[in-house]
């Protein structure tokens, strides 16, 4: 296990295998990890890991990577596959708290809570101003869901609350009883950017993603407009969120990922119209535990030569 993770789901882990888990909290070091992995059969890590052809050759009886995550990207599934070693993720246990804090992030961006927190804090709240720190309204407004998986579809469930329209863009369209209980409408990206208030991304980062928002699109978006962004940092072009935000080409965005984790562009820390966070948007005591509980179950299973709850690559399993 690469991090320190939840002590009941380090408990499971040894209840039933050997275990060799890191105990500080933070990203264990690269050239540690690849010695300490070498002669396991089961790896238990982070998107921070990455998983690569380097770390599959240092470990020749790795049978199972099983991320404490939904998103995989940091794992070379194709090679894991060709060594015939199981991938597994973390999905659906953590969709409304991931959810949760996009709306979360979505609000504080609209209404300016850092902002506002910062004036209070910084003692500059003398007196009552009618004009004082003015958002943006929420209600009523045009929610753009760019992948309309299960984290786009429970931001869609809580725009629902705020009597928004519901644009969507995803490869796939979501059938229609989902479309109509989430009152959601599926149109193409050009048409999300240019009628969305809020474009909120929860796609996966994958080649056909990386770059999606970038100068051209931004262009394409309301002045009036917010971008969220609680999927993976590498789907936007941050210079030229940046730039768009400077020149409030768009009026503000809400980040809890970035292009280069966990550096943050220099350029967005300067920037008042941002809510930036340190990508928590599962960060919850009960979500944490039950993300840390099914890796576990996933390691736990591929080694007792079971079928994992939620494998990426199932293909592997069917080949033993
Ligand atoms: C994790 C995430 O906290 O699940 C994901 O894909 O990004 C977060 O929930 C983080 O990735 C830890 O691996």
């Amino acid at each position: 296990m690469s991090r320190l993770l939840p002590e009941a789901a380090v408990s499971l882990a040894r209840s039933r295998a050997a275990v060799d888990a890191y105990d500080v909290d933070g990203a264990m070091p690269r050239a540690e990890l690849l010695r300490r992995a070498a002669d396991k059969h089961g790896l238990v890590c982070v998107i921070s890991e990455a998983v690569d052809q380097e770390l599959l050759d240092h470990c020749p009886s790795l049978r199972v990577v099983s991320n404490v995550a939904v998103g995989y990207n940091n794992v070379d599934v194709a090679a894991c596959t060709r060594r015939g070693v199981v991938v597994t993720n973390t999905p659906d246990v953590l969709t409304d708290t991931t959810a949760d804090f996009a709306w979360a992030l979505l609000m504080a961006t609209a209404r300016r809570l850092a902002e506002a927190d910062r004036y209070v804090r910084e003692g500059r709240f003398k007196q009552w101003e009618y004009m004082l720190l003015l958002g943006g309204d929420i209600h009523g407004k045009t929610l753009g869901v760019v992948g309309f998986g299960r984290i786009g579809r429970a931001m869609a469930r809580r725009a629902l609350g705020f009597g928004m329209r519901v644009l969507y863009q995803d490869a796939v369209a979501a059938d229609p009883p989902t479309e109509r209980d989430l009152h959601a409408t599926r149109v193409d990206l050009a048409t999300l950017l240019r009628e969305s208030d809020f474009v909120t991304l929860h796609t996966p980062l994958i080649p056909e993603t990386r770059h999606l928002i970038n100068g051209r699109s931004l262009a394409t978006m309301k002045p009036t407009a917010y971008l969220i962004n609680a999927a993976r940092g590498p789907v936007v072009d941050e210079a030229a969120l940046v730039e768009a935000l400077k020149t409030h080409r768009i009026a503000g965005a809400g980040l809890d990922v970035f292009e280069d984790e966990p550096a943050v562009h220099p350029g967005l820390i300067r920037l008042p119209n941002v809510v930036l966070a340190p990508h928590i948007g599962s960060g919850s005591h009960e979500t944490r535990l039950r993300m840390a509980t099914l890796a576990v179950e996933n390691c736990l299973a591929v080694l007792e030569g079971k079928t994992p709850p939620t494998p990426v690559n199932p293909e592997v399993l069917t080949r033993r």
